[in-house]
């Protein structure tokens, strides 16, 4: 996955653009890696390790500093799915804000948003504990999301958002999917552009489970049936 360019290299940074993993790309294969015993056999392969995920976040959070130092900010992690690349981005910006001249002072506030069954994508997504959204009027608002699909629910959530009229919305990623029907929506940071698979860990849910997997992962079929609802 990290190619130095070239047209082999299976993946590449493309600076503001994320790392990109193409179709094509294998992943690693389990045994490389550690992972919970109860998932063992409802899993493809590693898309993304779990070092790389902290390391790439890392420099998001570089750059988020370097965009938006110097203020306050409200950050909204989009649970569930969000709470470990919001802890990990949090905890980076909170290291450079102390080793650095710049400085951001952080608040951290949750929604919850709920729009998949099984792997499916529901029509309708709820937004649940977003009732006090008022609190981001006049703020400078960085949402923190751990997937963005097609980019229906994040353009419902920042269409709710910007009824209250915070100061900036800025949206941070960790993955972008490259799904068939692209809306154009980018996040404004992101870490990885992913080819249109179902993934979990690191968070990311198949119906409540694979959340406690430190490394993204693609769910096999056996995966799948054992954990249908
Ligand atoms: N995995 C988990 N949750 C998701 C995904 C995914 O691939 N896409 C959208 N929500
Ligand atoms: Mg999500």
């Amino acid at each position: 996955m990290a190619g130095r360019g070239g047209s082999s290299a299976a993946a590449r940074s493309s600076g503001g653009r994320g790392v990109v993993i193409s179709d094509n790309w294998p992943g690693y294969s389990l045994d490389l890696f550690t992972y919970p015993q109860h998932y063992y056999g409802d899993l493809e392969y590693v898309l993304i390790p779990h070092g790389i995920i902290v390391d790439r976040t890392e420099r998001l959070a570089k750059d988020i500093m370097q965009d938006i130092g110097d203020n306050d900010i409200v950050v909204l992690c989009v649970l569930k799915g969000g709470y470990k690349f919001c802890a990990d981005l949090v905890e980076h910006i909170k290291n450079l804000s102390r080793n650095s001249e710049r400085f951001i002072s952080m608040k951290v506030d949750f929604v919850r948003l709920k729009s998949y069954h099984n792997d499916q994508s529901m029509q309708d997504m709820q937004i649940m504990g977003g009732d006090d959204l008022s609190k981001l009027t006049g703020k400078n608002v960085l949402i923190v999301e751990d997937i963005v699909g097609t980019g229906r629910t994040m353009k419902v959530l920042l269409n709710n958002i910007e009824k209250y009229k915070p100061k900036m919305i800025k949206v941070a990623s960790l993955l972008v999917k490259r799904t068939s029907r692209p809306d154009g929506y980018r996040p404004d940071y992101y870490g990885f552009e992913i080819p249109d698979l179902f993934v979990v860990g690191y968070a990311l849910d198949y119906n409540e489970h694979f959340r406690d997997l430190n490394h993204i992962c693609v769910i096999n079929d056996h995966g799948k049936a054992k954990y249908r609802v």
